[in-house]
């Protein structure tokens, strides 16, 4: 992207090689750790098991032409990670390949006769791992096999440089067909490189939709070929907000976007990982940038593209000349994003030009609608007619349902889950994403001891403990939510690792909640048993993200005379510990390490503070735990 920032330090990164596996683990971690977690999943005794760069101990067994790219896929994971050169052979029974000892990997679109799958899907897949086997099936040459190797993958450990994966069996189907994450792109924009990256562990972890927020009012970013100024100005704003104050600017300049030659590189990598990328136009709010390129879209007023956000009262006006403008960069947008939605924003749209404006006053009229309201259900109605004329399905966010919903319309419920239930009720498609439990901007932990944010708070468990489906919906209606979706505002995430920072590790809870039947979640198994084998793969790729506290200890006072802390890191790994003092200071390499459970003694009077906190491998540091005791 033609990127600049002046004060450029903190737009600096480290490209991170994610795929520089190979980890080991202690013994009482968990050997499944596969997240999100299958729907069903059989644990049986022995592992299949390859010598280190033994290879002619194994073959890739292809027996779907059509998946060939997933059996490349899976060579070059095991040629990467583990040192193993394997051969790919087509079809199983005969050859040299298949020779007695030789250990198979079978790629199938047959699945066993025994699954009991009850929801088929392309998503769904088979695996079981025996000792000398393991096959993967799918119904289709799609999603369902590469969700299969995703989860082989996982499972893939090395034991004194033997590749080693414990037998296990796995049927496994997604609880919603929508798993997203929205990147916001309009106050910082983040590079290509970085943006495949998150690409590549979202389909780690299995979600599949990547809603890309491409136009507000800070910023235009997608080169649209017919209107050169909504990049050449729109893309540009002449300062950016230091710190929370909005009132102190930085009086830099600030900007750059995507081409479209990026924007197809970029759809075309997510397209290979099985990701679909819903793009979104803002309208007819949050449109100060296009405003400022073209300002006959509004009132013919100064604009300029704002360099804070908020919400604005400039908006687009509703004449002929703006709609042709919209379906103009709608088509170019259909062009590039092949997917079925198209989001068009429709959030937070004040109405003070529309009401004063004689033009409106007079279309209203000319309409038959109501209000203002009426007059954005109108825009909306418009522009709905226009995607669905090209054969693409619109999605906009909950205030879309104000002056009554387009008919065909998708609602992305942000402002809590109200609208998302309004609009099942009405027999919309739903999309959840309310503040409270996915804003992936929000908050971590205390304000205090965290980076700069927006505010809120949406810890690690609450957004794992969130569940999509509002149980006052009937059976019905329920099968309206699509799914759910963590959205990722940047006004306060300038750089790559601190949106790394933002999403791990709450887009693996995401990946949870959004494919994980709720008989599968159990928070306590996520955190302590599988999602500390994830983070020590992160934190050996040199991948930033936040280190959740230490297991075992809260923020708290206790009395009594006896106490005893076992205590558990949510990162595995050799060289990672959980440090602790007990002379009130806050714990460092230098303190020390905890190695089995703390047992503290208390005269009456006494008082001792722990102050616990995990340091990894790397030197990521979780924030500090404090526990006061006081003797009784
Ligand atoms: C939003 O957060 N304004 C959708």
């Amino acid at each position: 992207s033609q990127t600049s920032h002046s004060g450029d330090a903190g737009r600096r990164w480290q490209p991170s090689s994610i795929h520089t596996i190979g980890f080991s683990r202690d013994k009482d971690q968990s050997l499944r750790p596969v997240i999100p977690a299958p729907a069903s999943m059989r644990q049986m005794p022995g592992f299949f098991t390859i010598g280190n760069k033994k290879i002619s101990q194994l073959v890739i067994v292809n027996e779907n032409q059509e998946n060939k790219k997933l059996a490349t896929l899976l060579q070059s994971y095991l040629n990467v990670h583990f040192g193993l050169d394997v051969p790919i052979a087509s079809s199983g029974g005969s050859g040299a390949a298949f020779s007695a000892g030789v250990k198979q990997i079978v790629l199938t679109r047959v699945m066993p006769r025994s699954t009991d799958l009850k929801a088929i899907n392309k998503e769904a897949y088979h695996l079981k791992i025996s000792p000398e086997k393991i096959t993967i099936s799918a119904e289709d040459s799609g999603p369902g096999l590469f969700y299969g190797l995703q989860s082989l993958f996982q499972l893939m450990n090395t034991t004194e440089g033997n590749l080693e994966i414990p037998c296990t069996e796995i049927e496994d189907v997604p609880r919603y067909p929508i798993r997203s994450l929205m990147l916001g792109v309009s106050y910082h924009l983040f590079p290509v490189s970085y943006i495949k990256e998150l690409i590549d562990l979202m389909a780690t972890y299995k979600l599949n939709t990547l809603h890309w927020h491409l136009t507000d009012d800070t910023g235009w970013r997608i080169e649209i070929k017919k209107y050169p100024l909504l990049t050449r100005v729109g893309a540009w704003r002449s300062a950016t907000q230091i710190g929370k104050d909005a009132q102190a600017l930085d009086d830099q300049p600030y900007g750059g976007y995507y081409s479209q030659e990026e924007i197809k590189d970029i759809v075309s990598y997510a397209r290979e990982r099985y990701i679909t990328i819903i793009p979104e136009i803002e309208m007819p709010g949050h449109s100060m940038a296009a405003l400022a390129a073209y300002p006959w879209l509004g009132f013919n007023q100064k604009y300029k593209v704002a360099t804070t956000w908020g919400i604005y009262n400039e908006i687009y006006a509703p004449k002929d000349s703006t709609f042709a403008f919209l379906e103009d960069v709608l088509t170019e947008v259909m062009a590039l994003f092949p997917g079925p939605y198209i989001h068009i924003g429709g959030d937070e749209v004040p109405k003070n030009t529309w009401a004063t404006s004689p033009f409106c006053q007079q279309l209203i009229k000319t309409e038959g609608l109501k209000d203002e309201a009426g007059l954005q259900s109108y825009f909306i109605r418009r522009i709905e007619k226009f995607i669905n004329a090209n054969g693409r399905k619109m999605i906009g966010w909950d205030e879309i349902l104000e002056g009554g919903l387009a008919p065909n319309a998708t609602v992305e419920s942000w402002r809590g889950t109200s609208g998302g239930i309004e609009a099942a009720k009405q027999g919309h498609d739903v999309v959840m994403a309310p503040t409270d439990y996915v804003y992936f901007d929000y908050l971590q932990g205390k304000e205090e001891e965290e980076p700069l944010g927006i505010g809120g708070f949406t810890p690690l468990s609450k957004v794992y403990g969130y569940d999509p489906t509002p149980k006052e919906l009937s059976a019905a209606q329920q099968r309206h939510i699509l799914g759910v979706e963590a959205c990722v505002w940047t006004e306060f995430i300038a750089t790559p690792a601190k949106f790394s920072y933002m999403i791990f590790p709450r887009m693996m809870a995401l990946a949870e909640i959004g494919w994980s039947p709720l008989k599968s979640k159990d928070y306590t198994d996520f955190l302590r048993r599988r999602l500390p084998v994830h983070l020590e793969r992160l934190d050996r790729a040199g991948m930033v993200y936040r280190v959740p506290e230490v297991i075992g200890i809260t923020d708290t006072t206790l009395t009594g005379s006896q106490f005893e802390f076992t205590l558990h890191s949510a990162v595995a790994g050799a060289g990672t510990h959980i440090y602790y003092t007990l002379d009130g200071f806050d714990p460092d390499l230098t303190c020390s390490i905890y190695e089995q459970p703390l047992k503290i003694r208390l005269s009456k009077g006494q008082e001792r503070v722990l102050k616990a906190r995990v340091i990894t491998a790397s030197g990521k540091k979780s924030v500090v735990t404090t526990t006061v005791l006081h003797g009784k």
